[in-house]
């Protein structure tokens, strides 16, 4: 049988105390939260049970900063949930931007669709119902060069990054960015011989390690470890 570890010791908030989290919330990440953004977040922790799963607001804020130092036009996102990332995507971007955004779960999409609406950035997002391995397949055999995307942001079943990875290379432009979300896995990947974790925590410390050793190898891309949230990682295709 499965012991399993105290898991209150397992965050998706890598700093050092608590305390140190707040102060960069209430400082500077609340105060510069868009007011749908807001609303999207308080609704999804009143109504999903898995409200853990969004993107938290300190990591919008990069990703939209990114956006905008890119000057990124066209995205792709692959793990919507109710849309947090997404609509931080969507407002980051300008009035003729354009996302793909690919989830299979609808009805959590349509719990954050009323704030997207809200902040008039609908038109941006063309939402697919769908696994993501044969949309991106099928985008793949039909991307022109002309149509590249500047951006790619991938927060859905973690054994198949590395299959993402590959179509994604196809479908963002050399100079654009992939974004992998969750690639410290709540700090497991630190302690990789550790069985005392529960099963579903092990599978993703394992896929994320191998993840991260793949990514760390691949010289066709830059790649920088970000240690916010429950790690993000970002990567800069150079050829
Ligand atoms: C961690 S949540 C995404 C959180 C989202 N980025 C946000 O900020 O709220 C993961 C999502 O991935 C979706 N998902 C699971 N398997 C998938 C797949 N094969 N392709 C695309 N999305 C998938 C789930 O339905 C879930 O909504």
């Amino acid at each position: 049988m499965e012991t399993s570890k105290d898991r209150s010791s397992l965050q998706k908030n890598l700093l050092q105390s608590d305390a140190l989290h707040e102060y960069i919330l209430k400082t500077s990440v609340y105060p510069r939260e868009h007011e749908q953004l807001k609303g999207l977040r308080e609704e999804t922790i009143k109504v999903h049970e898995r409200a853990g799963m969004s993107v938290p607001p300190e990591e919008g804020l990069l990703i939209s900063m990114l956006l905008k130092l890119m000057s990124a036009k066209k995205t792709i996102e692959i793990g919507v949930f109710t849309g947090y990332s997404l609509l931080a995507t969507a407002l980051a971007l300008p009035e003729d931007g354009k996302i793909t955004a690919i989830d299979p779960d609808r009805s959590a999409y349509e719990i954050g669709l009323p704030f997207i609406q809200r902040a008039g950035v609908e038109h941006k997002i063309n939402f697919i119902e769908s696994e993501a391995l044969p949309v991106l397949d099928e985008m793949t055999q039909e991307m022109k060069e002309e149509e590249l995307y500047d951006f790619a942001f991938v927060d859905a079943d973690k054994p198949n990054y590395a299959e993402y990875h590959e179509r994604l290379l196809k479908l963002v432009r050399v100079g654009g960015a992939i974004a992998y979300d969750n690639t410290l896995w709540m700090g497991t990947v630190a302690i990789p011989g550790d069985e005392s974790l529960p099963l579903r925590l092990r599978l993703g410390r394992d896929a994320t390690i191998a993840l991260n050793q793949f990514l760390a190898a691949d010289h066709r891309i830059e790649i920088s470890q970000v240690p916010i949230a429950d790690g993000l990682t970002v990567c800069r295709r150079v050829c």
